[in-house]
């Protein structure tokens, strides 16, 4: 039940529309019996309009928030501290507000490493699409954990940057096809709804036993998807690392763990068929 004690907790995110994390925060907290409430807020994507949202946080005594599309980096000059990790990355995707000062976390990072641990890691070639903050929090996490960042994108003075902070080499897009590599991410837009059909990697360089994971969820079975496990590759979809960066964050602000299972039935059985 809404109280005058509720606690709440937003998103930040414009369009906004589409996402799901108040689903599986609210799942969550009534899961775990936490009086708290999340809903979904799209400012304007301005300084102003950033700077205006902090302080309401500030000021309403909002407990937390996800921070996704086109906010990430915007905000950090309005945080009050920036943990090292997201520090690093360049990017905020939570804020935690304890007591007014709000500090910028990153659980970006750990959430696309932790499904792919288990293939292996070490040594292998990363080819990551992309060199956006998604992409940097994946790229800094597979350089720590010693693999090989191979980066492509299509404005190749991101893409270059991105591959100089990780030790990494830079592919053009035009040129994607000769990348080989073990493990391929897609961390761009490409493939999302509403245009599915948009192949963020070349086909021609997927091959039997490839690792292939993508950041899209929207549809969770993503062209990407689909052809690579046409080729015989291995695939990760993009909900097993919504879900993990969305636990991560749940745990930041109530310190409490939440049921990744509930977490992901409840997108599932409540996408009303956008996955
Ligand atoms: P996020 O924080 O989710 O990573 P972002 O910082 O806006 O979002 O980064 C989006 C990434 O997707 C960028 O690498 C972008 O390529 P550019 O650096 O060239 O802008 C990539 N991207 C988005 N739409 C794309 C498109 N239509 N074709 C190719 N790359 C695209």
């Amino acid at each position: 039940m809404i109280t005058s004690t509720t606690c709440l907790y937003c998103v930040l995110g414009n369009p906004v529309v589409h996402s799901k994390s108040p689903l599986i925060h609210n799942a969550a907290f009534k899961d775990l019996g936490i009086n708290a409430v999340y809903l979904a807020f799209s400012p304007e994507n301005t300084k102003a309009a950033v700077r205006t949202t902090m302080d309401a946080i500030r000021t309403l005594n909002i407990g937390g928030a996800s921070v996704t599309i086109p906010f990430k980096e915007v905000i950090m000059p309005y945080l009050d501290r920036i943990d090292t990790m997201a520090q690093t990355i360049g990017a905020v995707n939570t804020i935690v507000n304890r007591e007014g000062r709000l500090t910028g976390y990153n659980t970006d990072c750990e959430a696309a490493i932790a499904p792919l641990r288990p293939f292996g890691i070490k040594g292998k070639t990363v080819c990551i699409v992309g060199a956006g903050g998604a992409a940097r929090a994946v790229a800094h996490g597979i350089a720590a954990e010693g693999g090989k960042v191979v980066v492509v994108n299509r404005t190749q003075e991101k893409g270059r940057a991105l591959a100089g902070r990780v030790g990494g080499t830079f592919v053009p897009v035009d040129r994607a096809a000769e990348v080989e590599a073990q493990v391929v991410i897609n961390t761009t837009s490409l493939g999302m709804a509403p245009d599915t059909q948009t192949l963020s990697f070349p086909e021609s360089a997927l091959h039997p036993g490839t690792v292939v994971m993508d950041v899209v969820y929207t549809p969770m079975d993503t062209c990407l998807l689909k052809t690579a496990r046409a080729k015989g590759c291995t695939t990760i979809d993009g909900l097993s690392m919504f879900v993990a960066q969305a636990a991560a964050q749940f745990t930041l602000w109530t310190g409490q763990h939440p049921d990744i299972e509930l977490m992901k039935r409840t997108v599932l059985e409540n996408a009303l068929g956008d996955l």
